[in-house]
C-alpha cells in the first residue's frame, strides 16, 4: 500500500476486459490492484469469455464478474449507471481494436462501453493487438479521437506477439500498468475525489431578449475545473453562458439561469466530496420575467429586483455537506470582506480576488488570495491555468487536513 497522506485508499476500480489473448495478463493486473488496497469489479465483454472464464476473475476479484447489459438479476443489485457511478478509475486491459472503436464512436451495445459511456470517472485503455492492426490508420483515428476525449492510453508495447510477429501492439505487462496508476496517483492529491464546480455568469431575464448578467468569464472556473481533473478528482462542472470548450474528461452541465444553477447544484451534490463556487452568480434578479419584449413608451423604466438564492450558502448549510470552497470578488477592502464571508457562510475555503474593470474578470491571468479559518496564502498574479494548478494544490491540503480532524463533513453519502 502506497502512504501518501494524500492518498485516499483504497480505490474503486473498474477494470473492463475485452477479447484478445492478453485477457489473460489481466488476472495478474487484478491480482497486483488488489494488493494496493484496490476493490476490483471486473466487466468482460462476450468475446474477452472466450478466452478466459469469468469464474477465474471471480475468484481473483472476490466479485461475481459483471457481463451482460441485460442480466436482470445483476442489474437489480448494481446497474450500469450504479456501477460508472461506483468506479473511480475506469480501465480496460486489454483493449481490443473493435473496443477502441466502439468506444470512439459513442456505441452502447454492451455492458462495458456503455458504463464507460455513463462513466464521468477517467477512463484509461492498455491496448493490445496485432501490429498490423494498431497500425491502421482507423485504429490511429480512433485512439486520437479518443485523446481528445481524455481518455489516457497506456502503451500498447512494442515486442512479440502472440500471432508470432514482432512490433507494436503488445499490452503492457500487468506490473508496468499497475505501477502507472499508482506513480500518477501520488502526483495526483484528489484522486477519486468527486467535485463539483460551478463557472462563468449567469443571466436572469427581464423580457424573451434582454438579461441582467455580468462580466465573468468563466476563465478561472474552467482552469480550477482542468486542473482539479489533472488532480485526479471526478469533476463535474456547473457552467453559465460562456465561450470556452470543456476541457476534456470534465462532464459539463449549462445553466442560464441562477435557480437553474441552483437546481443542477443540488442535483449533483448525492456523493459530492468537494463544492467549489467559482460562478459569478446573480445577486439579484427580476421578480419576474415579461412574456413579450418590453416597449419603449415611458421616459423612465423601474425595474423590480429580488434576491437570487445563494447557492453556495444553500450548499455549506446542508446537513452533510461537502467541503465547501468559495470565491470573492471584491473592489475594496478583499481580506476583511473575504474573512467575513468565510465565517458568514460557514465556509472551509475561499479564494478572494480585487476585481475591477482591468482587473480578474475576461483576463488571462489573476491573483488569488486564500483563506480558511485559521490560515491564509497568498498566490502571486500568473496565468489561470497555473494559479488553478497552485489553488487546488492547496485546496487538497486544506481538504485532507479537514477531512482527518472532522470525517463526518466529507463525503456527503451517495
Ligand atoms: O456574497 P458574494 O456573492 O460576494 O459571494 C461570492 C461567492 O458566493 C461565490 O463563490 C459565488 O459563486 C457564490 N454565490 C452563490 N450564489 C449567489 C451569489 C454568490 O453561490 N446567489
Amino acid at each position: 500500500m502506497i502512504e501518501a497522506a494524500s492518498q485516499p485508499s483504497p480505490r474503486r476500480i473498474l477494470l473492463g476486459v475485452t477479447g484478445g489473448i492478453a485477457a489473460y495478463k489481466a488476472a495478474e493486473l487484478v491480482r497486483r490492484l488488489r494488493e494496493r488496497g484496490a476493490e476490483v469489479q471486473v466487466v468482460m465483454t462476450a468475446a474477452a469469455t472466450r478466452f478466459v472464464t469469468p469464474l477465474t476473475f471471480q475468484a481473483v476479484s472476490g466479485r461475481p464478474v459483471r457481463t451482460d447489459l441485460w442480466d436482470d438479476a445483476a442489474e437489480a443489485a448494481m446497474g450500469h449507471i450504479e456501477l460508472a457511478r461506483w468506479a473511480e478509475l475506469v480501465l480496460v486491459a486489454p483493449a481490443s481494436a473493435d473496443f477502441l472503436a466502439r468506444l470512439a464512436t459513442g456505441r452502447a451495445d454492451d455492458l462495458l462501453a456503455t458504463t464507460c459511456l455513463a462513466t464521468v470517472a477517467p477512463v484509461w485503455l492498455a491496448p493490445a493487438m496485432n501490429r498490423s492492426m494498431w497500425a491502421n490508420a482507423a485504429t490511429q483515428a480512433n485512439v486520437a479521437t479518443l485523446g481528445d476525449r481524455g481518455v489516457r492510453l497506456l502503451g500498447p508495447a512494442s515486442g512479440e506477439q502472440a500471432c508470432g510477429e514482432t512490433g507494436e501492439g503488445r499490452m503492457l505487462e500487468a506490473e508496468e500498468i499497475c505501477a502507472a496508476v499508482y506513480a500518477t496517483e501520488l502526483q495526483r492529491p484528489l484522486a477519486g475525489v468527486r467535485l463539483v464546480i460551478t463557472a462563468g455568469p449567469t443571466r436572469e431575464p427581464l423580457d424573451p431578449v434582454r438579461f441582467i448578467s455580468n462580466r465573468s468569464s468563466g476563465k478561472m472556473g474552467f482552469a480550477v475545473a482542468a486542473a482539479a481533473r489533472d488532480a485526479g478528482a471526478v469533476v463535474t462542472l456547473i457552467s453559465g453562458p460562456v465561450a470556452l470548450p470543456t476541457p476534456p474528461g470534465v462532464r459539463r452541465v449549462d445553466v442560464e439561469t441562477a435557480a437553474q444553477m441552483y437546481q443542477e447544484v443540488h442535483a449533483a451534490m448525492a456523493g459530492a466530496d468537494v463544492y467549489i463556487g467559482a460562478a459569478a452568480v446573480a445577486d439579484y434578479r427580476p421578480t419576474c420575467c415579461a412574456s413579450n419584449k418590453i416597449k419603449k413608451t415611458s421616459d423612465r423604466l423601474d425595474l423590480s429586483l429580488e434576491r437570487a438564492p445563494d447557492i453556495l450558502a444553500s450548499v455549506a448549510a446542508l446537513d452533510r455537506r461537502p467541503f465547501t470552497v468559495g470565491f470573492a470578488a471584491e473592489t475594496t477592502d478583499v481580506e476583511r470582506n473575504a474573512r467575513d464571508k468565510l465565517a458568514r457562510k460557514r465556509l472551509d475555503l475561499i479564494a478572494a480576488n480585487e476585481v475591477g474593470s482591468d482587473r480578474a474578470f475576461d483576463r488571462e491571468d489573476n491573483a488569488l488570495l486564500l483563506l480558511w479559518p485559521d490560515g491564509r496564502r497568498e498566490l502571486s498574479l500568473q496565468s489561470k491555468a497555473d494559479l488553478a494548478r497552485e489553488f487546488i494544490a492547496v485546496l487538497a491540503e486544506r481538504y485532507h487536513e479537514t477531512r482527518r480532524a472532522r470525517p463526518k463533513l466529507a463525503p456527503v453519502a451517495s
